[in-house]
């Protein structure tokens, strides 16, 4: 009888980290390939809403400013994507380095919080990424979601052997000592 506690206990300690391990790795995993400085779905409302679209273009294709996506290098920053470049050169404006003409600080729309100049950036960031030489090949992808899949199955098979062997044992004792 005092047996048998323990061994539920390890049973749903399984149940439960299992998943939750995977889970974290997943999330651990995207968190690095999006370190974003801010949520770039408020940031895509907030260029569209603020005076941004106006120079940058709807698309971020540019237009009296330079382009967004994919993003110029103007010759002052070693990255534009580098999220403290970006706060700044939002926050405090740009005149005269990329022979455009002028950016006002915050795009001359005094309202932007700094949060949403995080998000601003966020957003720039994330546009840069989603469509930047990144996405794999026809051929390379398939063979990685093959991977993934195998692994998530693999996976699964271990958790329910590992549970239906604890069931198991846990009939067997019970109905031994009936
Ligand atoms: C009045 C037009 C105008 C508005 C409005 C404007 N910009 Fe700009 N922006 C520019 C110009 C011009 C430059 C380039 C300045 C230079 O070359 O010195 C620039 C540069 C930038 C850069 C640097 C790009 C790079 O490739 O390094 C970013 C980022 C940027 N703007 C974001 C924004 C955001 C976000 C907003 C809205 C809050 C905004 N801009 C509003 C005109 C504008």
């Amino acid at each position: 009888m005092h047996l048998r506690r323990p061994r539920w206990l390890t049973a749903s300690a399984i149940a439960f980290l299992v998943p939750t391990l995977l889970v974290g790795f997943a999330t651990a995993a995207l968190a690095a390939t999006t370190a974003l400085p801010g949520d770039p779905t408020k940031g895509q409302t907030l260029y569209s809403s603020s005076t941004c679209s106006t120079c940058h273009g709807p698309s971020l294709g540019g237009g009296i400013g330079p382009a967004l996506h994919p993003i110029k290098k103007l010759g002052d920053a070693k990255d534009p994507l580098d999220p403290q470049y970006l706060i700044s050169t939002i926050t405090a404006g740009k005149n005269g380095v990329g022979g455009y003409g002028a950016m006002p600080a915050k795009g001359g729309d005094s309202k932007l919080k700094d949060q949403d100049i995080k998000d601003l950036a966020a957003f720039i960031i994330k546009q840069n990424q989603i469509t930047g030489p990144v996405p794999l090949a026809p051929g390379p992808l398939a063979i990685s979601t093959i991977e993934w899949v195998t692994v998530g199955i693999l996976a699964m098979l271990a958790l329910t052997y590992v549970l239906s062997r604890y069931n198991m044992r846990w009939i067997a004792r019970k109905s031994g000592h009936r």
